[in-house]
């Protein structure tokens, strides 16, 4: 099996035409076919590896070198994506085979943390990967955002197509990277099919001179849906004031829709809200989101309350040995000395762990671990649950 990594216009006529069957409708137009010059520069800066037998593509995989927020600290990432096997070639460990390859590179090449959105979690659990939550949707009537409109609120919002507001959308997600845990943003060459697509509105709320909020969306019809996509925001006014831009919409649209984290409560928005909230996970098509550590250097430094554990990691490519974790600082430390409660983890269990998805006695429940008592009342104070925002779709 050969192994390769393709050069940015090999795209055109080996990985291409392999994600184009795998993800959208086929056969494809010749319209369809000759878009492809139109994504070049869009995977420019991608990893992309492909399988090749006999001179044919059998499979290809591709990392995006993105950045993530790690409990504050701010990490290259390999976000794992555009991952196919030819329809005749599938079954025979090609991607399996790929995935490693990728990984190794992805590491060497200094990136610390990884994530994708999987087309079968388990598979991706035997490469080390966790499950992190799902973005969920809210849908509720702009009537019911009605009383909103009778408050004064400080701040302003602006209204723009993506396409003229871009550089402000993309330096706010530039701040919720540095702020918030689990956020992921794609490099600047990637981004920018964002504005160039320009095939959303944006609306940003500015409080105290800050853009503190921002949403993009698009409108069905006359009658239908305001389809929002995720509703950043830093601070309760510039919620405040997004949502009252959307009850302007009540005699437009019936219904809208805004992705939101795990973490944030529409119900408790406004008194008399009616509104679903809803997480769809389904195979293949709504994945939940998953992430890894490729390197326990990642951990070094993150705050931590006081705990000590000295770990030893199993099953896995990429994460091994022991190591002593110390958190009396503060900040954990990775060690090698003193006695300390032991425990045994394999990557995707760590990786819950840093990540703040899973308690120590979940993980041990999961099959990802051994963690006795001792040990995960330690870990719990090293590793407080976290709720991560993974925010890029990819
Ligand atoms: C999903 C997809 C990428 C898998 O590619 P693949 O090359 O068949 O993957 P692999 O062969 O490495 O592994 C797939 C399964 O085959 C199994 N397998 C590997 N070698 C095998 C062999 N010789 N005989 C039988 N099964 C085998 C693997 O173990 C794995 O199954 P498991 O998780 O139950 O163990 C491919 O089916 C595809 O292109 N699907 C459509 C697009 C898609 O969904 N992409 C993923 C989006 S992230």
């Amino acid at each position: 099996m050969l192994i390769r990594r393709l050069a940015a216009e090999e795209r055109l006529t080996t990985s291409f035409p392999l994600q184009a069957y795998a993800f959208e409708a086929s056969p494809p137009t010749r319209d369809r076919v000759e878009a492809f010059h139109r994504y070049l520069p869009y995977n420019k800066g991608n990893r992309t590896l492909v399988v090749e037998e006999g001179g044919e593509t059998q499979a290809t995989a591709s990392a995006v070198p993105m950045r993530q927020n790690l409990r504050g600290a701010v990490l290259p990432m390999a976000g794992v994506a555009g991952v196919a096997t030819h329809p005749l070639a599938r079954r025979q460990g090609y991607v399996r085979a790929l995935l490693r390859q990728l990984l190794d590179e992805m590491r060497d090449s200094g990136h610390p943390v990884s994530a994708l959105y999987p087309f079968r979690a388990s598979f991706y659990e035997r490469f080390g990967y966790v499950g992190l939550p799902r973005a969920r949707t809210a849908r509720f009537s702009p009537a019911d955002l009605a009383p909103l409109l009778r408050i004064e609120l400080p701040g302003t919002v602006r209204w723009e197509r993506i396409g003229v507001g871009y550089a402000r959308y993309r330096s706010f997600t530039e701040r919720c990277l540095r702020e918030r845990h689990g956020f992921a943003i794609f490099p600047d060459f990637r981004d920018v099919g964002l504005r160039d697509r320009d095939d959303r509105w944006l609306i940003t709320a500015t409080v105290d001179g800050s853009v503190l909020g921002a949403l993009t969306y698009r409108i069905d019809d006359h009658g239908g849906e305001l389809v929002g996509d995720d509703l950043l925001v830093a601070d309760p006014y510039a919620r405040a004031l997004l949502l009252q831009f959307l009850a302007r919409h009540v005699d437009q649209v019936e219904r809208i829709s805004l992705q939101v984290p795990a973490d944030e409560l529409p119900e408790l928005w406004l008194t008399d809200l009616a509104v679903h909230v809803e997480a769809r996970v389904a195979r293949p098509s709504s994945a939940a989101p998953m992430a890894r550590l490729l390197s326990v250097d990642a951990l070094a430094g993150l705050p931590a309350g006081p705990g000590r554990v000295r770990m030893e990691l199993v099953g896995d490519r990429w994460l091994g040995g022991t190591h002593l974790l110390d958190g009396t600082t503060g900040r954990l430390e990775l060690t090698s000395g003193g006695p300390a409660p032991e425990v045994t983890l394999t990557a995707a269990g760590l990786s819950a762990l840093a990540y703040g998805v899973l308690d120590p006695v979940e993980v041990h429940i999961r099959g990802l671990g051994e963690v006795g008592p001792e040990a995960a009342a330690e870990l719990r104070r090293l590793f407080p649950r976290a709720l991560p925002y993974l925010f890029a779709d990819f």
